[in-house]
């Protein structure tokens, strides 16, 4: 990781070890996806700190390297396979456990000056302990709330209880913000921090990778999320097998029980006749470098997408993006200044696009250098860290 600003810097901001506020750091799951990696870049200045986690995993693992006391819950392992808009009658059962665990996270509050839940879960369970205990709790909301991703009464409870509890929402998008104020969150509440990073580029070319990672010559694309329905793999499958001779590759796994959708994407591959230019790589610590050696990146989303690294990691790579205009696609990609938008669900505008793109990418090297300009500027991790830093200590301040 590179930062334009040094972790010192940042240490400095948030005040000297001993003198700055105690942040427990509250999340559901242990695994790692977007929103744990924006996590365990956002704690970098916070040494010294806690995190209390539902369940052990790759996050403790991270967070402990990051110099973070861990907690681990006692009651809290199986919670992140309850369903996020699970009816009341389905946790029912677990309700006895769910007291326990906010009896837990009271008790670890108490010991810190400010509670920062990363997840729906974790807020909805940290949020009434957090206030009975007098300490604010700030609420980083990596989803969109809407129809898409909630139930209705699951949306309107989350807000209320935002409006009531949380001293602040984080949101990574101007669309998650949009959503949560619709369904009755307070406006005043919300800040937009765009998530940031930084990427290790590999300076070889793209067919220099291809040789290394073993990749095919010729036309290549790639799509680089987890498998989930709503990330729409499927779709580009299907785009795929319109264009002669075009292979892809689909980086990830389904990271929250989706298999049956993983299996899916397989059979749709062999019906399709496509088995073979379809290349599944599973879940991969490499993505930049696989990025760097495709034609182009696809961000597919069918619902609405709260942010999405992997677009800003294709855009800080160089390589064109075509994505689906749904969620913050629109915002993070300048309308489509700095890549190519396409309706969700459709697989022949997705493949109109993606012909394009192959034929002449000369004719899109002017958006691809403006995305990286933009990613570089606008999402990197020191701006995030320090924007996240700055909620936490006003946050604190006002308490
Ligand atoms: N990712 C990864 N290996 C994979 C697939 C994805 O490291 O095989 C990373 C990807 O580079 C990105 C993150 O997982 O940084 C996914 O974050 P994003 O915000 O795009 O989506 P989420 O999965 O959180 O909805
Ligand atoms: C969630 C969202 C993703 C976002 C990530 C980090 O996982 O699905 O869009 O980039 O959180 O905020």
């Amino acid at each position: 990781m590179t930062g334009a600003l040094s972790a010192d810097g940042l240490a400095i901001r948030t005040g000297e070890p001993g003198t700055r506020p105690r942040v427990l750091f509250v999340s559901h799951t242990g695994t790692m996806s977007g929103a744990e990696l924006v996590l365990r870049d956002a704690v970098r200045p916070w040494t010294g700190s806690t995190a209390f986690l539902f369940e052990d995993g790759a996050l403790a693992d991270v967070l402990r390297g990051a110099g973070l006391t861990i907690r681990l819950a006692r009651r809290g392992s199986g919670l992140s396979g309850l369903r996020r808009d699970a009816s009341v009658l389905r946790a029912l059962p677990k309700l006895g456990r769910l007291a326990g665990l906010a009896l837990e996270i009271a008790r670890a509050a108490r010991a810190c000056d400010v509670v920062y839940a990363n997840s729906q879960k974790a807020f909805l369970l940290a949020a009434i302990p957090a206030r009975l205990v007098g300490r604010p709790i700030l609420w980083h909301l990596h989803d969109i709330l809407d129809g898409a991703h909630f139930g209705r009464a699951q949306r309107i409870v989350q807000a209320r209880l935002a409006n009531l509890c949380a001293a602040r929402v984080v949101v990574p998008s101007r669309a998650a913000a949009d959503a949560f104020i619709k369904v009755g969150g307070s406006a005043s509440r919300v800040s937009v921090v765009p998530n940031g990073l930084d990427l290790d580029l590999d300076p070889r070319s793209p067919a220099a990778l291809r040789a290394e990672l073993g990749l095919p010559a010729g036309p290549l694309i790639g799509v680089f999320s987890r498998l989930a329905p709503w990330k729409g793999q499927d779709v580009v499958i299907e785009a795929l097998a319109r264009i002669p001779d075009l292979r892809g590759i689909v980086v990830g796994t389904a990271l929250f029980g989706e298999d049956a959708y993983a299996a899916r994407l397989r059979t749709l591959a062999a019906e399709l006749g496509v088995a073979d230019r379809v290349l599944f790589l599973g879940q991969r610590s490499d993505v930049p470098r696989l990025m760097q050696a495709v034609d182009a990146v696809v961000h597919p989303s069918v619902d609405p997408e709260p942010f999405g690294r992997t677009l800003v990691e294709a855009m800080l790579a160089g390589v064109p993006v075509i994505a689906t205009d749904a969620g913050a696609s629109a915002e993070i990609l300048d309308g489509g200044a700095a890549g190519t938008l396409v309706p969700p669900r459709r697989p022949d505008r997705l493949a109109a696009a993606l012909a394009a793109v192959l034929a002449d990418p000369d004719a899109f090297a002017e958006r691809t250098r403006l995305a990286r300009d933009r990613a570089r500027t606008r999402y990197g991790a020191a701006g995030m860290q320090q924007a996240l830093a700055t909620l936490i200590l006003e946050t604190v301040a006002r308490a």
